[in-house]
C-alpha cells in the first residue's frame, strides 16, 4: 500500500494481514512487551483539522512504541487560520522530510486530496463521513480478540449511520470478513442505499426498529449522534426510547454480546451509563488499546516495511 485511505476496497487477504499485524501488537499497546525500532530516525506528521482524542493520542503512542518521533498540528495557532489550504500545508510539511503524514479533516474526500498532492504515505485518520479506516481495523480487531473469525457473526451498528465514517469503515470491513451487519437508526439517518457497501461474503441490511435489529446479534456497536454534522436536526425527542442503549435492552441479550462505541460517547442519548460501564458486556476501552495497535500496524505497512 502506498497510503491508507480507506476500507472499501482492499482485498480480503490484506485484511486479514493488516489484522494478524494489530492483533500480534495489542501486548505492547498494553505496555506489557518491549517496544519496537522499526520507525527509528523517522517522523511522522499528526495532521489534525478536526478535534480528537482517541485517534490523535494513539497515533502519537504507535509512533512512539515504533521508536519514531511524531508532531501535531492543529488549525489553532497554524497558518490556515491565515487561508492556507490543506493541500498546501501538507505539502510545506512533506518538504521537512516526514515520513508520512496522518490527517483528519472535515472534508469528505479530504485524505485523497492530500494524497494526490504529497509523495509520502498518507493515512487517513477520518474524513467527514467519507471513512475512518483505522477504526474499522480496529473495531474488527476488537471484536476477534472475541470471538475469532467473523464469518457469520451478526453485529449491529446503530444510530447516526448518514454521517458516520466509522459505520462506512466498519462496515466494509465486516462485510469482507464475512459477517453480517445490521445498520441501524431512525430513517433519517440510515439509508437502503447502505446496503450497497456489502463488500466480500457478508451481508449489510438495514433496520428501523432497534428491538428487532438486537435479536439473534453477536455484539452491538453504538454511534454518537454527531451534532457538530446537524445530526441533532434529525433526531426526535424520543431517541434514547427509540435507538439507545438503555439496562433494560440489554437484559434481552444473550450472555455473549458485547458492546461496543467508537467514542466520544453522549451518554445518555445513544447509551446509558450502566451499559457503557458495563463490565460483562462493554468492550469501549478495549477498542482503545486496539487503536494503537491497528496504527502501529498501518505505519509499519506504509513506512518500515
Ligand atoms: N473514535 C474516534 O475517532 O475518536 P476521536 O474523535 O476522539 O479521535
Amino acid at each position: 500500500m502506498a497510503d491508507f485511505l480507506k476500507i472499501a476496497g482492499i482485498p480480503r487477504q490484506e485484511l486479514i494481514r493488516l489484522l494478524d499485524a494489530t492483533s500480534k501488537n495489542v501486548p505492547i499497546a498494553e505496555g506489557k512487551a518491549p517496544n519496537r525500532t522499526s520507525l527509528n530516525g523517522r517522523v511522522i506528521a499528526n495532521l489534525f483539522f478536526e478535534d480528537s482524542t482517541r485517534t490523535r493520542c494513539s497515533f502519537e503512542t504507535a509512533v512512539h512504541r515504533l521508536g519514531g518521533q511524531v508532531f501535531n498540528l492543529t488549525p489553532s495557532g497554524s497558518s490556515l487560520n491565515k487561508g492556507e489550504t490543506l493541500v498546501d500545508t501538507a505539502r510545506n510539511i512533506e518538504c521537512m522530510g516526514v515520513a508520512a503524514i496522518v490527517v483528519r479533516c472535515a472534508i469528505s474526500g479530504g485524505a485523497q486530496m492530500i494524497a494526490d498532492g504529497v509523495k509520502c504515505p498518507v493515512i487517513n485518520a477520518g474524513d467527514g463521513r467519507h471513512e475512518h479506516p483505522t477504526q474499522g481495523l480496529l473495531d474488527v480487531s476488537t471484536l476477534i480478540e472475541e470471538f475469532g473469525p467473523l464469518e457469520d457473526r451478526t453485529i449491529a451498528i446503530v444510530g447516526d449511520i448518514t454521517n458516520s465514517r466509522v459505520a462506512r469503515s466498519t462496515t466494509h470491513a465486516l462485510s469482507t470478513l464475512g459477517a453480517h451487519v445490521r445498520l441501524v437508526g431512525p430513517p433519517t439517518l440510515v439509508s437502503k442505499s447502505f446496503e450497497r457497501i456489502t463488500q466480500g461474503p457478508g451481508s449489510v441490511s438495514t433496520m428501523t426498529n432497534l428491538d428487532t435489529a438486537l435479536e439473534g446479534v453477536d455484539a452491538v456497536m453504538m454511534l454518537r449522534v454527531q451534532f457538530e454534522r446537524a445530526a441533532g436536526g434529525a433526531i426526535s425527542s424520543d431517541y434514547r426510547q427509540m435507538f439507545g442503549l438503555t439496562p433494560e435492552r440489554i437484559t434481552r441479550l444473550a450472555p455473549h454480546v458485547v458492546i461496543l462505541h467508537p467514542g466520544p460517547i453522549n451518554r445518555g442519548i445513544e447509551i446509558d451509563d450502566r451499559v457503557a460501564d458495563d463490565p460483562k458486556r462493554s468492550r469501549i476501552l478495549r477498542q482503545v488499546t486496539h487503536g494503537v495497535a491497528a496504527r502501529m500496524a498501518v505505519l509499519e505497512d506504509l513506512i518500515a516495511n
